[in-house]
């Protein structure tokens, strides 16, 4: 080996030397990127000895050339090694200054009234009326709040120009395909009519849900919500009516001798048709005892035309429905005088008459 291909052997060394050691120094991806780019980049350090080559003899150049490539490997190794170990740490530091403490305590629960969230007294007494129904073994069923014409009023048995059309303020929409103008659910009674078409009997549902009458007051708003009841058997009788009636209103206002009075009325879908009174004071509000009576719900067996409008012989099918305003039992139950507030998100009000999320209702503690 002669001097000068000593010399160059060195010099391939030291460029080996200084890349590990400027590698190493390199403390960052962008120090790393510095590093790879002053060695393998075009006017690189190896490049540039590659580049050499071509000046050599065949003979020096062969060997020249094989040092050089095996350096080339080692060098790029060493490079990639440098950049795993640079992003490992950069992921490294960054899962350290993002970390979580899941071992945090939980915040107290804040007392209801402070910042704790509450449940609407609308959405309350609908959780009370499942609990309820659901202990009778009802089950709850819905349907849409824009209804046809028929599942509203016709298969109700309240024919076109029946004033009871007109006694619901009615909202109309544009008429659909048939030229008939669908509507805003009136009341929640169609959806005895969806029930029958589509579950066979014995039947027994409760439907809490969305109604709608252009009327506006301090106790009538367009929006409103009922709870419509149905119960179809064989053998179902008025008895079974006030049976399921009286025990329901009991348990909802929590006076166990609640006076409930039933007095004969009418509505097209029901015969024969009950208005449900219950006792109470009228000079004081007060529920239960005071000799008056308030008028709280419409009732009645359903009417053999309209099982016969769903396909149920009504020789062989009986059954009771009631519907009753979810508005109207709130305020009589919390002694509220105006319904308007019930939509105006006032939270002051929320607060008041919202009832603690973590304790839903039930029969076991009297809802
Ligand atoms: N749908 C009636 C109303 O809105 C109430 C009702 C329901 C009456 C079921 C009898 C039977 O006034």
């Amino acid at each position: 080996m002669t001097d000068a291909t000593t010399m160059r052997a060195d010099d391939l060394a030291a460029l080996r030397e200084e890349t590990a050691a400027q590698l190493a120094a390199a403390a960052d991806l962008r120090a790393w990127d510095a590093v790879r780019v002053g060695v393998l980049g075009r006017g690189g350090r190896l490049t540039a000895l590659l580049k050499a080559l071509g000046a050599l003899p065949p003979e020096a150049r062969r060997e020249r050339g094989a040092a050089l490539n095996r350096l080339k490997a080692e060098l790029e190794a060493a490079i990639e090694a440098r950049r795993a170990e640079l992003e490992a740490a950069a992921l490294e530091a960054r899962l350290a200054a993002e970390r979580l403490d899941v071992t945090l305590p939980p915040r107290p629960h804040p007392p209801l009234g402070a910042e704790a969230g509450a449940i609407h007294p609308i959405s309350r007494t609908m959780e009370e009326l499942v609990a309820i129904f659901g202990a009778m073994g009802f089950r709850v069923a819905e349907g849409p709040d824009i209804e046809s014409d028929w599942h509203n009023f016709g298969a109700l048995n309240i024919p076109e120009h029946h004033p009871a059309r007109q006694d619901h303020d009615t909202f109309y929409l544009p008429p659909g395909p048939d030229g008939r103008r669908p509507v805003l659910r009136t009341h929640t009674s169609p959806v005895q009519i969806r029930t029958m078409l589509t579950q066979p009997p014995p039947i027994r549902v409760i439907v809490p849900g969305r109604t709608w009458r252009a009327d506006h007051d301090a106790t009538h708003s367009p929006m409103f919500h009922q709870v419509e009841g149905l119960v179809i058997d064989r053998a179902i009788t008025l008895g079974h009516l006030k049976g399921c009636l009286i025990d329901f209103l009991r348990a909802f206002f929590g006076i166990a001798d609640l006076p409930v009075r039933f007095r004969a009325s009418y509505f097209p879908f029901t015969e024969p048709s009950m208005e449900v009174d219950i006792g109470w004071n009228r000079r004081t509000g007060e529920l239960g005892k005071g000799g008056d009576w308030l008028e709280i719900l419409g009732s009645g067996m359903v009417h053999p035309r309209v099982l016969a409008n769903c396909g149920l012989d009504p020789r062989e099918w009986q059954g009771f429905a009631f519907g009753m305003g979810v508005e109207r039992i709130t305020m009589l139950k919390h002694g509220m005088a105006d319904l308007r507030p019930f939509y105006e998100s006032d939270v002051r009000w929320l607060r008041h008459y919202g009832a603690d999320p973590l304790s839903p209702p039930s029969l076991a503690e009297g809802v």
